[in-house]
């Protein structure tokens, strides 16, 4: 080695060591801090009841500057130590990334040449630019930050990235790689550029050990972050003052509503009018049921009457199994022929493995380009399947539409699916076409509805709402459809939701 680049190695050798001393010093304080107060366990707390299914419930995003080439204590590699760490964030909680990469090949991948360049842009107050576009920070719940350690800073492209992006009232969790410095500086470098930034001090690890002992060090990333991301979901709860509950995609949805499955354009466009005009606020069609256009006439025609508006209704439809290649053509295709601009709620009719996942993604895309606001599935019957679409999704499915009724109430599923925010609705909640009999029949069910005065209809669909199920029931029947909405005005004891709940049967009405 040249004598000039011994002097080099030896004086970043010589301060990484005094780094390390300062580092140590300043993380045995640490710890005596936390022994200090008591050492109440308030992580462990905090964390003990996390559900390893569960993916995260906010929007992230990582940000991060690394280098590749040869490394500090490792030699060459193709991936720096901070790329390691960040990737490791966004795999366990879904964040977006957006890597701070210089615009030009401006640093060498020799670590001599490289220690040069940087002291240089340190001493001379460099901006090196990055390439790329920053996503809109407006979008994330909270921001990952992640850097290495240059001379006990900043590299000066992170103060580019800093001067460029206002993080004002943004919460920012700031993370290194490092040979000893920890955080370093950087917190008091954030607060410096923007004072109203709420940041909070993330991970900092040995930037060798990322490389040599990634099982361990990712290890260490998801203990750290099961403390920082939440990933509890609020259970959905129905508002009967106002016949609405809260979605976690944040919009309100009736909790009563017309099915239209089974009716013809003409017959669909009279039961949407009919229940519009008799209190319904919630529609249910589907392409495959080939009903959208007159779905989409029967709301046309109650607007123009002056009966809703398009704000105050709802208005769901499902992309068909064939179609999930082709999410985007198919979601544009159900606008079209129901003649909206958006769709309250649009839902994957069937799981199906292969593709379900595609199809998913393209109704979150839809999302952001305002032509649906919630997303929803239908069919899925396993909890595991369940959880495989929800671990792959952006945005969690606000509903899961299944088919659910007084032989078959969902119990598991539901509560499984509480955890998500998600909020089960019925499809057969009076049995469905030709099995309405059976239930209305039923002693327990025909004996609750005369104790009130109200028909088995009436008494099934109330029962619906005080489980928890938004309920459509399907009729191509005025009287029919103006009864079903009559179910304000009663409800069922505790003692009658018992005896209804011992009717289970675990047994469905439909085949597939
Ligand atoms: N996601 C899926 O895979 C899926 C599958 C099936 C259904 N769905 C959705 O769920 C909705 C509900 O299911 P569904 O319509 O198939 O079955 P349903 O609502 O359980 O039952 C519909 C049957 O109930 C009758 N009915 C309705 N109100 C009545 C009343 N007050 N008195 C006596 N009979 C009454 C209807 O007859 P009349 O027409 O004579 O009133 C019809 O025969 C569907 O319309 C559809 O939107 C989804
Ligand atoms: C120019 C330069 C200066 C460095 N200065 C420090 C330092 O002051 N303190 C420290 O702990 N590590 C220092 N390091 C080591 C790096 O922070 C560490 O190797 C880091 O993990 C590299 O991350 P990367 O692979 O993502 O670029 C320095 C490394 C370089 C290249």
């Amino acid at each position: 080695m040249p004598l000039h680049q011994r002097g080099f190695v030896l004086k970043t050798a010589l301060l990484l060591v005094a780094i390390a001393i300062i580092a140590a010093i300043g993380a045995g304080a640490f710890l005596l801090m936390h022994h200090d107060d008591g050492g109440n366990g308030k992580a462990e707390d905090d964390g003990g009841d996390v559900d390893p299914v569960l993916p995260a419930s906010g929007k992230y995003l990582v940000a991060f500057f690394s280098r590749d080439g040869e490394q500090y204590d490792v030699g060459v590699v193709d991936k720096g130590n901070t790329a390691i760490v960040a990737e490791m964030i966004s795999e366990y909680i879904g964040a977006d990334v957006f890597e701070i990469k210089p615009k030009d090949d401006r640093y060498p991948r020799t670590y001599t040449e490289l220690t040069e360049v940087a002291k240089a842009e340190r001493e001379n107050g460099a901006r090196p630019e990055y390439a790329g576009t920053v996503p809109d920070l407006s979008a994330y719940d909270r921001i990952f930050i992640g850097s290495p350690v240059w001379w006990g800073d900043w590299p000066m492209i992170m103060y580019t990235f800093f001067e460029d992006n206002d993080l004002s009232g943004k919460k920012v969790t700031i993370f290194s790689t490092h040979a000893g410095s920890g955080l370093s500086t950087f917190h008091e470098n954030l607060k410096k550029i923007h004072p109203g930034c709420d940041v909070a001090d993330g991970i900092a690890v040995r930037g060798s050990d990322a490389q040599k002992s990634p099982e361990a060090v990712k290890a260490q990333v998801r203990e750290w972050l099961d403390d920082v991301v939440p990933r509890g979901y609020q259970a959905p709860v129905f508002n009967f003052e106002k016949g609405t509950v809260k979605l976690n995609s944040g919009y309100d949805m009736p909790i009563l509503g017309i099915g239209t499955y089974a009716l013809s354009n003409e017959q669909a466009e009279n039961s949407v009018y009919w229940a519009l005009r008799d209190g319904f606020r919630l529609i249910d069609t589907a392409r495959i049921y080939g009903n959208e256009t007159g779905v989409g006439k029967g709301i046309q025609r109650a607007i123009d009457e002056g009966i809703v508006t398009r704000g105050e209704i709802f208005v769901t439809t499902k992309m068909w199994t064939a179609d999930y290649g082709n999410g985007e053509s198919a979601i544009q295709g159900s606008l079209n022929r129901l003649g909206l601009d958006y769709v309250d709620l649009m839902i994957l009719h069937h799981s199906q493995p292969r593709n379900d996942v595609s199809a998913y993604k393209a109704m979150e895309k839809a999302v952001s380009e305002g032509k649906i606001r919630s997303i929803g599935l239908s069919n899925y019957y396993e909890t595991y399947d369940f959880d495989r679409l929800a671990r792959s999704a952006g945005i969690m499915p606000a509903v899961l539409q299944n088919e659910t009724h007084p032989y078959h109430q969902s119990g598991e599923m539901k509560e499984h699916i509480a955890k998500y925010g998600t909020v089960l609705e019925s499809w057969f909640p009076l049995g469905g076409r030709g099995n309405t009999q059976t239930l209305f029949g039923d002693p327990t069910i025909s004996g609750i509805a005369e104790s009130h005065g109200k028909s088995p209809a009436q008494t099934i669909i109330r029962w619906h709402l005080q489980a928890g199920n938004v309920c459509i029931p399907g009729s191509s029947n005025e009287s029919h459809i103006a009864e079903d909405y009559e179910v304000w005005d009663f409800s069922l004891t505790d003692e009658e939701m018992s005896r209804m709940r011992a009717l289970e049967r675990d047994e469905r009405f439909a085949d597939y």
